[in-house]
């Protein structure tokens, strides 16, 4: 779980990086090019086969230890603390990881399945606009990143301590780049649907509700 989740940190980053060209004031053509050849790179389409394992492998493996967890203490705890109750952590962390995988069903079914899949009448950077020009589209997007963002504070945790680097004298180093990754990754994409909604929204469709 651990080498998956860190595998899927990686991607988490190119992915923004990439993303963060729609910021680019060019009517999206850079973004445009960046999606095209995502497309028609054969070394991009093998890792995205990887990937797609990875999250699966990664969804898979935290349903089990989740179950054996709860298998192992079947006496409830009397009381609830987020922090130093591990039963709760572990809770909180199911719950998350299960909202961000809802959301990469709804994300891919609408950006990847249009584009790599059964071809759109747009293109990518449009499609971003027309999608984040709904209301509660973006506002789920806004909730599912905060939850993105408590599910990598804590994976990281576990992950420092499941492969055993803290106590190693560079822990600070490591929670500087865990920061990176619960903060400043989440904080990115959040602030995409929030640009889009307010700076960038399709013409014509001004405050609209619909969610797909
Ligand atoms: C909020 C800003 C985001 C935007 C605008 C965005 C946009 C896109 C687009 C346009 C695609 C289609 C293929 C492509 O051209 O790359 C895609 C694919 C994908 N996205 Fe996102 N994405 C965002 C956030 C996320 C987040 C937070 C995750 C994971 C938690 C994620 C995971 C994926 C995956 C796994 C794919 C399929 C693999 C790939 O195409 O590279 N995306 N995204």
């Amino acid at each position: 779980m651990s080498l998956t989740g860190l595998f899927l940190c990686t991607f988490l980053a190119e992915h923004l990086a990439g993303n963060l060209l729609l910021f680019v004031n060019d009517g999206g053509e850079m973004y445009e090019k960046y999606s095209e050849f995502l497309v028609s790179n054969p070394v991009i389409r093998t890792i995205e086969i990887v990937l797609f394992a990875s999250i699966i492998w990664h969804a898979l493996s935290g349903f089990v230890v989740w179950l054996q967890n709860r298998r192992a203490r079947p006496v409830k705890y009397e009381e609830y603390r987020l922090g130093d109750n591990t039963e709760l952590a572990s809770r909180m962390t199911m719950l998350s990881g299960s909202v961000i995988f809802f959301f990469l069903v709804i994300h891919l079914g609408s950006f990847f399945v249009p584009l790599r899949v059964t071809g759109s009448d747009v293109g990518a950077y449009h499609l971003v606009q027309e999608k984040f020009s709904s209301l509660w589209f973006s506002g789920f997007y806004v909730l599912a990143l905060l939850l993105l963002a408590y599910h990598l504070r804590h994976g990281f945790q576990s992950a420092f301590q499941t492969l055993g680097l803290r106590g190693k004298g560079y822990d600070s180093i490591l929670s500087a780049i865990a920061f990176i990754f619960w903060f400043v990754i989440p904080l990115g994409f959040a602030s995409i649907p929030v640009y889009f909604y307010f700076f960038r929204r399709a013409s014509g469709a001004a405050f609209t509700l619909g969610l797909l």
